[in-house]
């Protein structure tokens, strides 16, 4: 099967990953999250919990992540050369904030942000990683002031890059952005009105967005990275995929570690799964997502949503051939009767026999030190 596309997720909380899910989400930010990213300074830390994330989330069949780091310039683009390493295509964010009162000392100012995102970019680019790309990673609206949203706004035009944020994930944080920013018409507005509402552009959440927003997303060709374990173990809400999907908003699939608990996209497969059969729980007339619609949100869907279905996301002629051999043995009984489906439901990594990403077989790994 064509491989795995997560459309979202932070390789530095991989550290905490199945730990620590009991708080809100701006309570867990503060609590958990915060603290821990803070330790990525220290390149040796990163190096470990980069090198164990971009070597799990491979095994597990996942051919593309779209990472989030942290503000750690150096340790961002540690994170670049080990996913080039271990042969994963990525895109790579350092992350960007400059208000965080909770946590001080993880945080920069709005220049500081601005000029270490232009040399993460810049040093990314040198590098000519074939499968790697800087992202621009404003963190979201609530952790960045206008000023800098501006300065990431134009750097991502200036240099035709692609960006990921957060939006309308909890009620909480869409009413705090509405008295942070009473100027704009809504959330999306905030990112659209600073240039970062476009087809590059991947926004992890957005289960309260309005009509009129997603009415902007696809005006504007961004996207929607659904990430279903993350919703329901921060308890954040529940993203209506068919109602994206109505609006012609491209959507993919992502794990959101480690608000999400599971690093694996079959785990995201089966969590949207849920999440829609929930909605037809509460309204028998909801139109539930089905198969074929998942592992296409998991693959092809993911690959459109990170504008990168150019190369990657089936199995077309004239794209690279990023995909994964299933071992099929303890299925094949169904397999006969349908395809990857019984292994999306009940398999695991250890049906994976072999990843490739770009024609080259990244699993099992060649230990190379
Ligand atoms: N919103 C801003 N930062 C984060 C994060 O790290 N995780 C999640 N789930 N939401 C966020
Ligand atoms: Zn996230």
């Amino acid at each position: 099967m064509p491989g795995m596309v997560d459309t979202h997720i932070h390789a530095s909380q991989y550290s905490y990953a199945g730990t620590a899910l009991d708080l809100p989400l701006l309570q867990w930010l503060n609590t958990y999250t915060f603290p821990v990213e803070a330790c990525y300074k220290d390149l040796e830390f990163a190096r470990n919990v980069y090198t164990h994330v971009v070597k799990r989330t491979l095994r597990n069949g996942t051919t593309t992540a779209c990472y989030f780091a942290t503000i750690h310039t150096d340790a961002s683009l540690l994170l670049g050369q080990i996913a080039n390493d271990f042969g994963q295509r990525a895109l790579v964010g350092k992350v960007c904030m400059d208000t965080n009162n909770f946590v001080p000392h993880y945080r920069e100012t709005p220049d500081e942000s601005h000029d270490e995102t232009n040399r993460f970019i810049s040093e990314m680019l040198k590098k000519k990683y074939p499968l790697v790309m800087p992202v621009v990673t404003p963190r979201f609206a609530l952790s960045c002031s206008a000023a800098l949203l501006g300065h990431l706004g134009e750097i991502a035009k200036n240099n035709h890059l692609h960006i990921q944020s957060h939006i309308s994930e909890t009620k909480e944080e869409v009413k705090l952005v509405k008295e942070l920013f009473p100027d704009y018409d809504s959330y999306t507005d905030v990112y659209h009105k600073h240039n970062l509402l476009t087809d590059k552009t991947v926004m992890a959440h957005g289960c309260h967005l309005t009509d009129e927003e997603l009415k902007l997303f696809r005006e504007k060709g961004a996207s929607v990275a659904h990430c279903p374990n993350s919703n329901i173990s921060l308890c954040s809400g529940m993203l209506d995929a068919r109602r994206v999907l109505n609006h012609k908003v491209k959507l993919g699939l992502g794990t959101d570690v480690a608000g999400g608990y599971s690093p694996s996209m079959l785990d995201a497969v089966r969590r949207t799964l849920d999440t829609s059969k929930a909605l037809t729980i509460q309204d028998p007339q909801y139109q539930t997502l089905t198969f074929e619609e998942v592992f296409r949100l998991a693959t092809l869907g993911g690959s459109q949503a990170l504008s990168l279905d150019e190369h990657t996301g089936s199995f077309q002629a004239g794209k690279d051939f990023d995909a994964l051999r299933v071992n099929t043995a303890i299925v094949l009984f169904f397999l006969l009767l349908c395809s990857p489906f019984p292994f999306l439901l009940s398999g695991d990594d250890r049906n994976i026999a072999e990843v490739y990403v770009a024609g080259k077989r990244v699993v099992p790994f060649v230990e190379t030190t």
